[in-house]
């Protein structure tokens, strides 16, 4: 026998690099559990930055078992699945479903020839116009003509491409589908129609049937299958929701669904999202402009390749495996400036604001006064310049300045980086109480979709808590000098990555 909900509960998805993470939402707005279960993630060849589609939905699987039985949760409470995942990513299926290669991340920098060949073709111009944004190594389009170009045989067989999260909703509802915000990723989305262009996709040449139909992020696209619901532990007919790519439903997690209130993610990647209420592009098409996952709301994003991903290396090679608070406890010991050593973050090449696939990481101005502590502060201060690079790039860009800027992601919940990044970009941080952020804005829009808030922004006001801000202090001064310096290293060593690439 069933027994009844007490409450209705929201299941958000999120198929990120790291990990599939599962978190419920409850009617009256509260998180009733969180799970997560870890990815592989390969890098074959210099620039590949690849993962098997199979272990996304072996963890989200895991997930979904784990949430529903450590919150108690039945699964006839939940009343809606929504997704989120790392966008850009190129899944490529066969008939039947059959996942053709390994897929290609956001961060997977080989496709730099197809992004010349992509502004030749259509003109730089023309696809900033229709698309809002220039091509990068590291979305979706570049990477299916490199497949054309370098696997002729995968490219053969292809009759569907998807991105991550999708596979999932695919393995879930059997149906091809996505949200406005991730096709916008891909490069083929006609940014002010908030649909596939047919004139991109026709120049490229790329098959539109392969392209899966583009949703709203509140809307339904399907159902969970039998064979879904024997391996989830879900009841089958359980409606999916389009949900979005993992940036505009962090914002949304956040409460970033109005052009006042931008969102500052510290995750594997950073990004600074600042929602726009008309489509509108920046820099040339080099800052994204996507559709946000609020319907009739867009935004302009930075994104750094290598944010607390910085920090994962660092811990995992130089710090071999010590615990983050340990890390971040020595890092504290140091003076601001980490005694003029510095850290370049670009350890998967960087997107915003340079665009350059080959940059790499490099510690500048090493002595041997220089301790681990030092290298520890370093990386954690390079990572805050970076993103006060695309902070000050979407301030450039001409859009009204924000109210709020609301911090989230793993790296923020430590005080020591908090801080250091408030000082070095110079402004109040609002924490958002949240630890599966995106997880959490999918669930937000599904739960619009259901009718349990009238729209996206009163469900965030209701839904998000927001903590005591991180204001600069009195490092401020040094770190504004600090930075030029970080600036300039760039522009010096630019020749060099360009000369030196694989
Ligand atoms: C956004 C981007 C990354 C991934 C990481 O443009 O590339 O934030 O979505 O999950």
């Amino acid at each position: 026998m069933v027994v009844l909900p007490l409450m209705p509960y929201i299941l958000g998805l999120d198929v990120s690099t790291t990990a599939s993470k599962a978190l419920l939402l409850r009617h009256d707005g509260k998180v009733a559990g969180t799970a997560s279960a870890p990815h592989d993630h390969s890098m074959p060849h210099p620039l590949w930055s690849e993962q098997d589609p199979q272990d996304w939905w072996h963890a989200t699987q895991t997930c979904i078992q784990d949430v529903l039985a450590a919150s108690g949760t039945h699964p006839a409470w939940v009343v809606g699945v929504s997704l989120t995942g790392q966008m850009h990513g190129l899944v490529m299926l066969g008939k039947g479903g059959i996942v053709l290669r390994p897929a290609m991340l956001w961060n997977d920098g080989r496709s730099t020839a197809q992004c010349d060949r992509i502004r030749a073709l259509i003109g730089l111009e023309r696809l900033v116009k229709i698309t809002g944004n220039d091509a990068f190594a590291g979305f979706t389009a570049p990477k299916v003509l490199w497949v054309r170009d370098h696997e002729p045989d995968v490219y053969r067989q292809v009759h569907q491409i998807l991105l991550p999260k999708d596979y999932i909703r695919y393995c879930l509802s059997g149906t091809y589908a996505t949200d406005k915000a991730g096709a916008g990723g891909t490069l083929l989305l006609d940014l002010a129609e908030r649909d596939w262009s047919k004139e991109i996709i026709e120049r490229l040449e790329i098959p539109l049937r392969w392209l899966p139909p583009t949703y709203e992020g509140t809307a339904v696209t399907g159902t969970v299958t039998r064979p879904a619901a024997e391996a989830t532990g879900l009841v089958a007919g359980t409606p999916i929701f389009a949900g979005a790519g993992d940036q505009a439903a962090q914002a949304v997690g956040v409460g970033a669904v109005t052009p006042q209130t931008w969102a500052l993610t510290l995750g594997t990647s950073g990004v600074v999202f600042a929602p726009c209420a008309q489509p509108r592009t920046a820099h040339q098409g080099r800052a994204h402009a996507f559709p946000h996952a609020v319907p009739r709301l867009w935004h302009i994003m930075g994104v750094m390749l290598s944010a607390a991903g910085s920090l994962a290396w660092y811990r995992d090679t130089v710090a071999d495996g010590q615990n983050y608070n340990s890390i971040f406890s020595l890092a504290n010991g140091v003076a601001p400036g980490s005694e003029g050593l510095v850290f370049l973050p670009y350890l998967t090449g960087e997107r915003t604001p340079h665009a350059d696939p080959h940059a790499t990481g490099s510690f500048v101005g090493l002595t041997r006064r220089h301790t681990y502590a030092h290298l520890t502060r370093a990386v954690l201060e390079g990572v805050a310049f970076g993103l006060k690079d695309n902070l000050t790039f979407l301030q450039e860009a001409g859009l009204p300045p924000p109210v709020e800027l609301r911090l989230s992601g793993g790296g923020a919940k430590s005080e020591v980086w908090r801080q250091i990044l408030a000082d070095v970009l110079g402004v109040d941080l609002i924490p958002a109480n949240v630890t599966e952020g995106a997880a959490l804005g999918a669930a937000i829009a599904a739960s619009v979709g259901l009718r349990w808030w009238p729209d996206v922004s009163a469900a965030c006001q209701s839904i998000v808590r927001t903590g005591e801000p991180t204001r600069p202090g009195a490092n401020q001064i040094r770190y504004q000098a600090l930075h030029s310096r970080f600036a300039s290293l760039y522009q010096h060593l630019k020749p060099y990555f360009a000369a030196t690439h694989p």
